[in-house]
């Protein structure tokens, strides 16, 4: 598939032109955002991924098929050795990239099969309703998991997520590369909307 980087943003004026569908991929720092967008463009090393969690500062944008699509690696949240200032501009940049990006088609959020949802992946996801933007649920490190224990994990977590959104969670691997086909069908999905 043909990728490229464009650029780091901080802030909207560095945002590129609005002038294609863009998708973007959220969650906790070290959840393995980075991880997931290398496996669905099928790179090794397009999004820089790390054992530092907190690694991915800005909003990375890339270009995938021909200038057909923006996909945005945001910054991961919850991470607890970041200071306060830092937390409260992470908050910041994210929802004001959220309200003003009219090109969004759909956040995929990414969360981890072992956890429980967090309170910022609530936060972000009613974020999501408010401004009328898709959610595409993913549960990832499927791999860590023996068969018997994700597949309780994963009756438990869709549970709780049904009662914050309908929408229906993609099981994901970056080891595995499960779920790479059903992340882009989604994508697909609501580009065409
Ligand atoms: P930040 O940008 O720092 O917030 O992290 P991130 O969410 O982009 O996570 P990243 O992709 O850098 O992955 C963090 C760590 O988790 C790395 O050591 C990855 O190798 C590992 N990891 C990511 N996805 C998976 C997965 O599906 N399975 C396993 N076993 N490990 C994974
Ligand atoms: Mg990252």
């Amino acid at each position: 598939m043909d990728v490229s980087f464009i650029k780091s943003a901080f802030d909207k004026s560095h945002y590129p032109p609005p002038d294609r569908p863009e998708i973007a991929f959220a969650g906790k720092s070290n959840v393995g955002k980075s991880s997931l967008l290398n496996v669905i463009v099928n790179r090794k090393k397009m999004a820089r991924t790390s054992s530092t969690p907190g690694r991915t500062q800005a909003l990375n944008f890339f270009n995938v098929g021909n200038g057909r699509l923006y996909l945005v690696d945001l910054p991961g949240y919850g991470f607890a050795r970041v200071p306060l200032k830092v937390k409260a501009s992470w908050g910041k940049m994210v929802e004001l990239y959220l309200k003003s990006r009219n090109n969004l088609k759909a956040v995929v959020v990414i969360m981890d099969i072992r956890r429980d949802i967090s309170p910022d992946d609530r936060a972000l996801i009613e974020w999501l309703f408010e401004y009328n933007i898709k959610l595409i649920p993913v549960f990832t490190k499927s791999d860590k998991l023996k068969k018997q224990r994700r597949a309780a994990r994963l009756r438990d977590l869709k549970k709780d997520l049904s009662s914050i959104s309908p929408e229906r969670p993609i099981l994901f691997s970056a080891h595995t590369r499960k779920g790479r086909e059903e992340v882009w069908e989604r994508i697909e999905e609501v580009i065409k909307i």
